[in-house]
């Protein structure tokens, strides 16, 4: 039997060679390269006792920062602290806090106020809701707007300080890809997220020129404690990503320049179709999918 001859090397050579371009992106894309914030490398994170937050611990933690960690759950923050302090010979404080406690949030303004060392704050606590609007009540919605908005504004403004007079520093603000949609369901969580995008990209023009680096990071569906609390929707596997791809992305981006990170394609592209006027087409598409009927 002769050999059988490839009737067409050129196309199969270029789609060889975009298959690898694509396959050497992805590796380097989840690989990172520590963000230098210099000084004496003490990292805070709210929300930092599962999902996002304790990812940030984690690979903070790999990168020698000295942490603290911030939730209401204590004894969920002391089994992280002990692990990443014996792995990672690290300092790591526990804070247990209710950051829509008025006199929670006061107290830590404060003690973070006071603190020298700290190079990066990462405002991440938060959850979401389900329900139109007027269904959700009325305290719940306060407590999404003291948590979303009043911390992250009060706990930037305590570190900032410092921060500008130690020239160096990073504030990480976790948003969602909810902040450019507008539809059902998310009402003041949209809303809450949109104002974290517009804090951060004004912050980070008044921080021009200090060393001081401001982030809105903007994940789509992530696997993480947020849906156990509100329920998981049946949304195909590529939509989903793992809470460290997202936070290898925000780590990454702190050496580049953008404000608003939107980690992964998928959430890319449906950031793209937002823009140019096909948000609520796609939302349409995610409810039927998800088996809703709005
Ligand atoms: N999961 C997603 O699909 C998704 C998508 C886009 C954006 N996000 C955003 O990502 C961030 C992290 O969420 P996640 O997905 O990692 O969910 P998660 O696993 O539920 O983590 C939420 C964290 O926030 C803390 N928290 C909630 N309320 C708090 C309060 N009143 N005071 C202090 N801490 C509080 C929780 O700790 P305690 O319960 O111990 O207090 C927990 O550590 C949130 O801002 C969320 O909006 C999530």
């Amino acid at each position: 039997m002769g050999k059988r001859k490839c009737k067409h090397p050129a196309k199969v050579a270029v789609m060889l060679s975009i298959g690898a371009g694509l396959l050497a992106w992805k590796k380097l894309g989840n690989q990172r390269a520590a963000f230098n914030a210099g000084g004496g490398k003490t990292a805070v994170i709210t929300g930092a006792s599962s999902g996002l937050g304790e990812s940030f611990a984690r690979q903070l933690a790999n990168d020698g920062y000295n942490l603290i960690l911030i939730a209401r759950r204590r004894q969920k923050l002391e089994n992280i602290a002990q692990e990443l302090i014996s792995r990672h010979n690290i300092a790591v404080t526990v804070i247990a806090a209710d950051l829509v406690d008025t006199n929670d949030i006061a107290q830590l303004t404060s003690q973070l106020a006071a603190m020298d060392d700290i190079v990066m704050l990462i405002n991440n606590a938060g959850f979401g809701s389900r329900g139109d609007f007027v269904d959700v009540s009325a305290r719940s919605h306060r407590e999404m707007i003291d948590l979303h908005v009043t911390a992250t504004a009060v706990l930037t403004r305590a570190v900032l300080p410092n921060m500008i007079a130690q020239r160096s520093g990073a504030i990480i603000n976790t948003s969602s890809t909810a902040a450019f949609f507008r539809g059902h369901d998310r009402v003041n969580y949209g809303a809450t997220k949109l104002y974290i995008n517009a804090f951060s990209e004004s912050l980070q023009i008044e921080l021009e020129g200090t060393g001081v680096r401001v982030q809105a990071l903007c994940p789509g569906f992530i696997r993480s404690g947020f849906h156990e609390e509100i329920g998981r929707p049946s949304l195909p596997n590529f939509l989903w990503m793992k809470t460290d791809e997202v936070t290898t992305v925000s780590l990454n981006a702190l050496n580049k320049k953008p404000v608003i990170v939107v980690p992964g394609w998928a959430n890319q592209l449906e950031v793209f179709l937002t823009k140019i006027g096909l948000g609520s087409a796609l939302l349409t598409l995610f409810y039927y999918l998800s088996g809703k009927k709005k």
